[in-house]
């Protein structure tokens, strides 16, 4: 067995709140004892269990938070959209119509391609201090393309998600119900052993409401669990269909209606966030206070894509769901760790109570406030997964 007690954590978050009848459970001056990979024990430092520990590891006062649980994310891909990114902090608009570019590059490229692309973001995920990460295909839009996808990111996470139905690519932009077809028959067929979810993107220039209910069926039949972008360009049925549906969690939500809220309030379903979006194309952001007023679980996710979230930082996230989405900076960090878990359907990650995989991130400083405080400052000082260091 391996055994570490982490000591002389100054402030430890471990979203259990047992510690302390909040949401984080913070306990001071505490110390966390890993086993195995696993979380064995956490508490005051001065409670701590004292036999058969291997090793003592002296945290200086620093804060410890559970690891990131970035619960939607888009890395299998190639190329950028830097002039795209560029045009549009010039003035333009974002549609969806850039997915098309990405797709063409993605199509082109050779699996290794992706492959390096994909391990070079997960890496740096990783070193933000994101202990779990789901991936989406949807650059891919045909059979082929879209196993490829998923095969490649089922090496790097269990958490895979096919979003064959992101866009209706050219090829088929003058008949989109055979695209339908193929996305609910041999497509699915195809990446059955590497996906877990199921996932569509409802809204304007993407599917609709219908089409998105006949996709998400289908994956639910042969076993692939549901959750939907939806909402993020404009307001329609889509987190109305994510509650019907039952899915894990409805993401974007960018826009919604006093409906949506109540329909939601009455479910389990999640309402995923992803500021970076709306930073990266200049749209308004969502205002998270009504959906918490409705008790609604909210997670925060990087959304890290080519095209309208090229980001991989969740103190970022943080920091921008703080400042102009009215989280407070507890809520934040609980919806980038907790959350994300809820919205992935885990119990082992996203806190640090007895049992839980032992992720989690040691801090540059003394306070989880300081990730939004100090925007655009690493503070991930080392991060530790499965009770493994790899940061
Ligand atoms: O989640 N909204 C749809 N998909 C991505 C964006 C994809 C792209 O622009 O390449 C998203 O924001
Ligand atoms: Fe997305």
């Amino acid at each position: 067995m391996t055994s570490k007690l982490f000591y002389n954590i100054g402030q430890l978050v471990t979203n259990d709140p047992l510690h302390d009848g909040t949401k984080l459970g913070v306990i001071e001056k505490a110390a966390l004892l890993i086993e195995d990979g696993v979380v064995a024990w956490a508490g005051p430092e001065d409670d701590a269990p004292t036999h058969h520990i291997k090793k003592k590891i002296d945290v200086q006062g620093r804060a410890v938070i559970p690891g990131f649980v970035d619960s939607h994310n888009h890395m299998i891909f190639a190329g950028d959209r830097s002039k795209e990114f560029r045009a549009r902090m010039l003035g333009e608009s974002y549609s969806a119509g850039g997915i098309a570019h990405t797709v063409e590059k993605t199509r082109a490229a050779s699996g290794e391609t992706l492959r390096a692309n994909a391990q070079s973001l997960f890496a740096e995920a990783y070193s933000g201090g994101t202990t779990t990460i789901e991936c989406k295909s949807g650059y891919g839009l045909t059979v082929d393309d879209e196993r490829r996808s998923l095969e490649i990111a089922q090496e790097f996470t269990d958490e895979t998600t096919f979003l064959g139905a992101h866009v209706v690519p050219v090829e088929y932009k003058s008949n989109p119900k055979d695209y339908v077809d193929l996305v609910c028959g041999q497509m699915l067929e195809a990446v059955l052993p590497h996906a877990k979810w199921i996932d569509v993107f409802c809204d304007k220039g993407a599917f609709s409401v219908e089409d998105a209910r006949t996709i998400l069926q289908a994956g639910m039949r042969k076993g692939l669990l549901p959750r939907l972008h939806a909402n993020q360009i404009q307001e329609g049925g889509g987190v109305r269909l994510g509650v019907e549906l039952g899915v894990a969690s409805v993401d974007h939500v960018s826009h919604i209606s006093v409906k949506d809220i109540e329909a939601l309030s009455k479910s389990k379903v999640v309402a995923t966030l992803l500021p970076g979006a709306e930073f990266s194309t200049r749209s308004a952001y969502p205002d998270v206070r009504p959906l918490l007023e409705a008790s609604i679980t909210v997670a925060l996710a990087s959304d890290c894509n080519p095209g309208s979230s090229y980001t991989t930082n969740m103190p970022f996230i943080i920091a921008v769901a703080v400042r102009d989405m009215h989280f407070s900076p507890e809520q934040a960090l609980w919806s980038a760790t907790l959350g994300g878990a809820k919205a992935l359907l885990r119990e082992d990650v996203g806190h640090l109570s007895e049992g839980a995989s032992a992720d989690f991130s040691i801090l540059k400083s003394d306070s989880y406030i300081h990730l939004a405080y100090r925007p655009g400052v690493n503070l991930i000082e080392e991060v530790w997964r499965n009770g493994l260091q790899i940061r």
